[in-house]
């Protein structure tokens, strides 16, 4: 289910109102912004900063290094930008990355810092390792990125090797849209990220809380 068919789709966040054109027409899913992403970014806006909550640590986002897999159009990493993940990095495939910067161009006015793009197919061993060369991340995000069965070993291990061994973290918008995908990837990610926290419905924003949406937390260890 793409978010809407309107060409462009507002995202009211942190204050300001970040809009992302997107072409429903086109072959690649990227270029369409779709709802798990804005859930994902709403939820961080309503829990940011209250320290009560058992994910305050995550939402927490000074200092921390972050990359997005699949970002799409961006609504969730620049809406994530906006709330003040300073040092992010938003990828895709090649084909997706003009429509992730002509969004980037449009709110770029509205983020505190412009967060980089990187070329990233999961599969591309080459692409992992540049992107994790000073080291590796503190936070992964990625928002509906499960619905091909034969992609999921790819992004679990593109997951994997681009968080931090002890203390990353998967900030991930989810929502099922092949049976076979979400088999396999609920099957395999525990070996990677075993600990693994749905956010109560309560903690998401009303008005954004789409009856299909999740966020997931996932970790390498208990929190601390
Ligand atoms: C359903 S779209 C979600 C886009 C965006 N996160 C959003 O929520 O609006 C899935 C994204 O994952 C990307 N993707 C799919 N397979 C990929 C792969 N093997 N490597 C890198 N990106 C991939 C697509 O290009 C697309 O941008």
């Amino acid at each position: 289910m793409r978010f809407t068919a309107s060409p462009v789709v507002e995202l009211p966040v942190g204050g300001a109102v970040l809009t992302f054109e997107q072409d429903n027409d086109s072959f690649e899913v990227g270029t369409s912004v779709w709802p798990s992403s804005l859930v994902l970014v709403k939820f961080a806006e309503r829990c940011l900063g209250d320290p009560a909550l058992p994910f305050a640590d995550v939402l927490q986002f000074s200092g921390t290094r972050a990359v997005e897999l699949g970002s799409g159009c961006g609504p969730a990493g620049l809406g994530l930008s906006r709330l003040g993940l300073a040092d992010f990095v938003l990828t895709d495939i090649a084909a997706v990355l003009p429509a992730l910067r002509r969004n980037l161009r449009r709110n770029r006015s509205h983020l505190p810092r412009k967060p980089r793009v990187a070329q990233l197919h999961w599969n591309c061993p080459a692409q992992l390792a540049a992107l994790a060369t000073r080291r590796r991340f503190d936070l992964v995000v990625a928002a509906d990125v499960v619905y091909v069965q034969e992609s999921v070993p790819h992004l679990i291990a593109a997951m994997d090797a681009l968080s931090d061994a002890e203390r990353g973290v998967v900030l991930l918008g989810y929502q099922i849209r092949s049976p076979e995908a979400h088999q396999a990837f609920w099957n395999a990610v525990p070996t990677a990220f075993p600990v693994i926290e749905k956010v109560p419905r309560e903690h998401l924003d009303p008005d954004y809380a789409y009856e299909e949406s999740e966020v997931y937390i996932l970790r390498r260890r208990p929190r601390q």
